[in-house]
């Protein structure tokens, strides 16, 4: 057992809109880019959408009960903009709004303390019309979003993340084709990273101006990275992966620059940062009250001269490796050493993990029991590794696993499960996993139980 956590730390579990949900068409939603692609044949594993989900539209009353029943002390969440802005702009639709005020309302009345994403990826579509995160008058839709949740909400929420994931967004929906809305071109990419950031940095200034106190941070996919061996051609990969993955997001919020190296390389590949005006770097690097870290696995690298467009490439975990159904290497200590560099390149900003879990496969047994030993030691190392982060000085207030609920994985549908709570999506029947009550008995300990 080891020493007990700071006192008011955040024990949470997380979801999304677009995730959960369901309801797509329910109270005035808009459509959005997720509900476009996913309807894409070919676009989703299966044909899968997230029409349905795990219905939690209409079932969080009971969702929230489950929480409580846990013991968390924060949910996670993301505000759908299209239930707010059906056509992305325009005049607020009431009933969205309601929606999540009944939310944080049953939230704070059990306790638990809201954590409110307002970019989890489902850009309203007629904002993808209009040319989606590459035009920049995008960048002030998001503003007048964020400001109408604040307005809203802003008296009983005090923990918002602006933006999730700006690589994720930019790689796999502007680079690669994979998510939603589907592009492959680099320079659209780089211009759309740029405006997430800069839609954080109008966020963070729009909070700050209503002065009612909330924090508001963003939560970027941080990846470890190991060169594949000590050779200079592979550590140089790494470091430039590390510049591409992380630095690119990490330097301009936290230091108000892009770093040299990628800008560079972005420049050489798909031309001048034309996007990046003057003044946009002190909005972006006007900063964040808090860094949300969403952690996974680590990247190792090795340079590969012949793979586009960097150079450098992924080496797969080889037979034998911890890893999950997903093929994700599990390497706990990689957290440590994520949390200990943030500090020591970035300062003490205070950290909240705003996601950490992993894709297993485990379903009710006859006895209805979901005996998910892998996630329960996924969660007890990972939850070491904060503990052993806080003794280095590391400034964590909050745990928020991924997920609360199997819920949809995007690409990959609804096969990858990652919830602490297994959903059967035929009844929408929902069943604790063993790692849910190893959860809660470490919340009620406050401390990381064997
Ligand atoms: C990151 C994303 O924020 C979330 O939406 C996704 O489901 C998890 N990682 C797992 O891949």
């Amino acid at each position: 057992m080891t020493d007990p956590f700071p006192e008011g730390f955040l024990w949470g579990a997380a979801t999304s809109a677009y995730q959960v949900e369901g309801a797509t068409r329910e109270d005035g939603r808009g459509e959005s880019v997720w509900d476009r692609f996913a309807h894409t044949p070919g676009a989703v594993a299966g044909g899968d959408t997230a029409d349905v989900a795990c219905d939690h539209y209409r079932r969080w009353p009971a969702d929230v009960r489950l929480m409580a029943a846990l013991g968390l002390s924060a949910y996670r969440f993301s505000v759908a903009w299209p239930r707010l802005f059906p056509d992305g702009t325009g005049p607020v639709n009431r009933a969205g709004l309601d929606h999540y005020d009944r939310l944080v309302d049953a939230l704070l009345a059990h306790r638990i303390t809201p954590v409110v994403t307002l970019y989890h990826w489902d850009l309203p579509q007629a904002l993808q019309d209009r040319g989606g995160w590459r035009n920049r008058d995008v960048v002030d839709r998001f503003a007048d979003y964020a400001d109408t949740c604040f307005a809203a909400y802003g008296d009983r929420v005090t923990w918002w993340v602006t933006q999730n994931e700006p690589w994720i967004v930019g790689v796999l929906g502007h680079l690669r084709g994979l998510h939603a809305p589907g592009e492959r071109d680099l320079a659209g990419a780089v211009r759309v990273m740029h405006h997430l950031l800069l839609g954080h940095g109008r966020a963070v200034q729009a909070l700050r101006a209503r002065g009612s106190g909330g924090r508001a941070g963003v939560a970027f996919s941080l990846f470890p990275h190991v060169p594949a061996s000590e050779a200079a051609e592979d550590v140089e990969a790494a470091h430039g992966s590390d510049g591409y993955v992380n630095r690119w997001f990490l330097d301009p919020v936290l230091r108000g620059r892009y770093p040299e190296d990628m800008c560079r390389r972005y420049e050489d590949l798909a031309g001048p940062l034309a996007a990046v005006r003057p003044g946009d770097l002190e909005i972006i690097g006007a900063g964040a009250d808090f860094v949300g870290v969403n952690y996974y696995t680590p990247r190792v690298v090795r340079a590969a001269p012949e793979s586009e467009p960097f150079g450098w490439e992924v080496v797969p975990a080889p037979d034998g490796t911890a890893v999950t159904d997903l093929g994700w290497r599990i390497a706990p200590d990689a957290l440590i050493g994520l949390l200990l560099r943030l500090r020591d390149d970035y300062g003490d900003v205070p950290v909240l993990v705003t996601e950490n879990g992993a894709a297993f496969g485990d379903e009710p047994d006859a006895g209805g029991r979901v005996r998910d030993r892998r996630r329960v030691r996924f969660l007890h190392d990972h939850l070491a590794a904060v503990r052993a982060a806080i003794d280095r000085g590391v400034p964590v207030v909050g745990y928020l696993h991924w997920s609360l609920l199997d819920n949809f994985e995007w690409a990959m549908g609804y096969t990858p499960r990652f919830g602490l709570v297994h959903v059967d999506y035929r009844t929408q029947a929902r069943t604790l996993k063993d790692s849910a009550r190893y959860y809660a008995r470490v919340i009620a300990a406050n401390t990381v139980l064997p």
